[in-house]
């Protein structure tokens, strides 16, 4: 790639993440978005095209029905491909694993989303941690919501000497919004049938040094997952000493009860007043006011949004595996000043705890 052009990305499936990849990418000063791939022909293809993008079926047959639906299509995921130096696949859960074969063999750099397992590329993503392990390879994983958030906390932590040993409990929404209609469990809770649940162990395969147990619950609520989590630390250290650990990663906003951010709904909220496209929520939300240090233990709970969390992990991802930009610090900076993330979210100081 010249330094005059842009990395040119197409996507594979324009659901809950291909959608906020695409908008993302479109965001970004240095790539291009080929266009998108998709199956279905309903109003989910109809607003593809109204944003200016391309349209791809992922088969003759799945553009055929799309051009029945009136549907302005660029041709099949084949002639996307063709197209592209970077695809990111993000195609439900298990469906992105039978494409790798297809990009392989036509010689693309890809990515997957982290319904798929870390062996599908062989590199897992998460940006502050990892960015330079995954430079020009052929092919990475970005974690999941739940896992990204913890390798970003768990980082911050560890590279400020302030990690031993993290345990965590996750509340975990029910369902998407947009398929509430579909499935999503109602007056009760579910708890995952292991423990550990599989985020401690998949937060290892990006970083295995990383001592992490989680456990789980789904609970009937669909706006973000919220985590609680007790750290041993190495020694005794101040909460200021914390926080400022916390202030190191761009990507953790800490946000305060003081201020009124209560719940999950103000901070999507919040979120959604400032014009973020969706709400989007690309933080981890973590509360400052109630972090407590005990000694040479640290209790805190964040909020993730499941459904945007992975978003600037994905740009950077493609990024490190053009190879171009050697820096992680600067593509995540890049990214960020593209999709307004960084400083506090409501404004100066709210960062800060308040001391009561
Ligand atoms: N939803 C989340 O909160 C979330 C968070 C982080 C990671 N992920 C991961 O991201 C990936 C995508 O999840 P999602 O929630 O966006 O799914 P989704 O169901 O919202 O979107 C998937 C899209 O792919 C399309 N599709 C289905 N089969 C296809 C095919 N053969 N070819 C092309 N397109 C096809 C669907 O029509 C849909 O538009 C999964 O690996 C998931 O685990 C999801």
């Amino acid at each position: 790639m010249s330094e005059s052009r842009t990395v040119r990305v197409g996507i594979n499936g324009y659901g809950v993440i291909g959608k906020r990849v695409a908008d993302a990418v479109a965001a970004q000063p240095d790539m291009s978005l080929a266009g998108v791939s998709d199956v279905v022909t309903d109003w989910r293809a109809h607003i593809v095209g109204q944003k200016g993008f391309r349209l791809f079926g992922a088969t003759g047959e799945h553009v055929a029905a799309m051009r029945d639906a009136g549907l302005d299509v660029a041709g099949t995921l084949d002639d996307l491909l063709g197209q592209v130096d970077v695809v990111v696949d993000c195609t439900p859960k298990h469906v992105a694993a039978r494409n790798v074969e297809t990009y392989r063999r036509r010689g693309i750099k890809f990515i997957l989303q982290g319904g798929e397992k870390h062996a599908a590329t062989g590199h897992s993503f998460v940006a502050e941690c990892n960015y330079a392990t995954a430079l020009g390879r052929d092919a990475t994983r970005v974690v999941s919501c739940n896992t990204t958030s913890v390798v970003r906390t768990l980082t911050a932590l560890k590279q400020a000497g302030l990690l031993r040993r993290a345990r965590g409990t996750l509340l975990r929404r029910a369902t998407d919004p947009w398929e509430s209609h579909e499935s999503g469990i109602m007056n009760t809770l579910v708890p995952e049938p292991e423990i550990p649940s599989h985020q401690g162990p998949d937060a290892q395969t990006v970083d295995p040094e990383l001592d992490v147990v989680t456990m789980a619950v789904k609970v009937p609520e669909t706006l973000a997952h919220l985590h609680y989590w007790s750290v041993q630390m190495p020694r005794q250290a101040s909460k200021d000493e914390v926080l400022d650990a916390f202030r190191t990663s761009s990507r953790i906003a800490l946000i305060s009860i003081g201020e009124g951010l209560v719940a999950l709904n103000s901070v999507k909220e919040l979120m959604a007043d400032r014009g973020r496209p969706h709400g989007n929520l690309y933080e981890v939300a973590l509360w400052a006011d109630m972090l407590r240090v005990q000694g040479d233990e640290l209790f805190y709970a964040y909020m993730v949004d499941n459904q945007a969390i992975v978003i600037p992990e994905t740009i950077d991802a493609i990024r490190a595996l053009i190879g171009e930009l050697r820096e992680g610090a600067e593509s995540i900076a890049m990214t960020n000043a593209a999709l307004g993330v960084g400083g506090s979210l409501i404004g100066a100081g709210v960062g800060e705890p308040v001391r009561r």
